[in-house]
């Protein structure tokens, strides 16, 4: 079948994360109805990865369409500077609600200070900027100038902005940018490595950023959470801020609404977006204190926080992701999600016996089974068969990272469409089992 448009696709879109010498056509997706995308030539895909983790309840949800219309109808955008409306101040306030069980949760003795504003941006990577930017500056503003290294974790990724590729890790996608990115000290997910790294820079960190849990695009690799609780411990001991990047984990990816509610911390910036509209609108929150937003707060206009993008707190991104917010509450899309990865896990479980299988792993409802490859991660040469396995899939979208094939559908899966999943990762990986 010919797809006219594909041709104009073929000849004027650059996509991304995509090798245009050795990838092959990309799907044409013409519709999207619950779990399920929909083809040109009719074929229908369960969308095993949520569309890169964004898509929380489903795809076309009648609820979701009703706000985006109605908003778009009303109030389409308007800039915010200098200007408010009410879908971006309920949504902050409700933000700011369902992150205050983080402080109180941390420190019952209320010494832990709350998640209080909200700067709007556009996605995930921007988010990350301006959290690394606006802790830098707090720094700044409170006459500590020295501040100026941040610690990541090893194997992260925080986006593809300058500061958000500076804290992700370099390899293997940011190596190249190295001349332009600023130095970041990475540590691995261990109190002892973090506690040497704070010694080392000593008064000289302006935060530790952090995937709490899961570090996504490193390969769905997990982590105790009791890292977080002694990671926050030491940021505290030295006076760095803790940024933690739920840009996947939020929203009940995990299990709970934020990664963060199973470490019982509270960070200083909580990064957040994918699943904050529901998956259908680009929009990010980066929240923070209320002594950090003061510190920016002066009769001196240059001591302003500097940063916004056209669309920040866009309308009807702001209104789908109040009703998004509504869903959750209503329908605990996080044990919905939970039950769904825990199915996935089950039906997988067979394949933990198998001597090349090296890993089946679970949060929430975030799957990841890890094949034993000579060279792992993102490049590794397993990962191309992988890729090629799963494009020749004709009932689920799965798209592994690197030697790890992992599963995050959207929460209205049902048992049939998990079993669906399970089947189609089996599918994916015994030739390779086998072989
Ligand atoms: C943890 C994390 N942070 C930031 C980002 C960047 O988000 P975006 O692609 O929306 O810029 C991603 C994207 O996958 C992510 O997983």
């Amino acid at each position: 079948m010919t797809i006219d448009w594909l041709k104009l696709d073929s000849k004027h879109c650059w996509h991304p994360f995509t090798q245009h010498g050795l990838d092959p056509e990309p799907l044409p997706v013409i519709g999207a109805q619950g779990a399920w995308l929909e083809l040109a030539n009719g074929q229908r895909l369960l969308d095993g990865i949520s569309s890169w983790w964004a898509c929380l309840h489903g795809h076309g949800h009648p609820r979701l369409v009703k706000a985006i219309t109605e908003q778009a109808a009303q109030l389409d955008h308007v800039l915010f500077a200098g200007c408010a409306h009410e879908p971006a101040a309920r949504l902050s306030a409700e933000l700011v609600e369902h992150a205050a069980p983080l402080a109180s949760q941390a420190s019952p003795s209320g010494s832990q200070e709350p998640l209080a504003r909200v700067f709007w941006s556009d996605d995930g990577s921007t988010a990350v900027e301006v959290a690394l930017k606006a802790a830098y500056q707090s720094h700044l503003r409170n006459g500590e100038t020295s501040r100026t290294t941040f610690i990541a974790l090893e194997g992260a990724y925080h986006g593809d902005t300058v500061g958000a590729m500076s804290a992700s890790e370099p390899a293997p996608f940011f190596e190249e940018l190295s001349p332009f990115l600023f130095h970041v000290v990475r540590v691995k997910p261990n109190p002892e490595e973090l506690a040497e790294a704070f010694a080392d820079l000593e008064g000289r960190v302006a935060a530790f950023i952090f995937e709490p849990l899961v570090q996504g695009a490193a390969g769905m690799k997990m982590y105790d959470s009791s890292f977080l609780k002694e990671a926050q411990g030491l940021c505290q001991e030295n006076g760095a801020f803790m940024i933690a990047d739920e840009v996947l984990t939020g929203f009940g990816r995990t299990g709970t609404t934020f990664a963060c509610e199973q470490a019982n911390i509270s960070p200083d910036f909580l990064c957040l977006s994918k699943g904050l509209t529901g998956g259908t609108m680009p929009l990010a929150a980066t929240l923070c204190t209320e002594a950090i937003f003061q510190s920016f707060v002066s009769d001196e206009r240059t001591q302003a926080f500097f940063h916004g993008h056209t669309y920040t707190a866009n309308p009807i991104g702001c209104a789908v992701a109040l009703e998004s917010l509504r869903i959750l509450r209503e329908e605990n899309t996080p044990q919905k999600l939970a039950a769904i990865g825990a199915r996935i896990e089950a039906g997988l479980a067979d394949l933990r016996e198998n001597p090349r299988v090296k890993d089946l792993r679970r949060r929430g409802g975030i799957v990841a089974l890890e094949l034993q490859a000579e060279k792992s991660g993102y490049m590794a040469e397993l990962g191309s068969q992988l890729r090629t396995a799963c494009r020749n899939l004709d009932s689920v979208l799965l798209r592994p990272l690197g030697n790890v094939l992992y599963a995050m559908p959207p929460a209205c899966t049902t048992n049939e469409e998990c079993d669906r999943v399970v089947t189609a990762m089996q599918q994916v990986v015994n030739p390779l089992l086998d072989s």
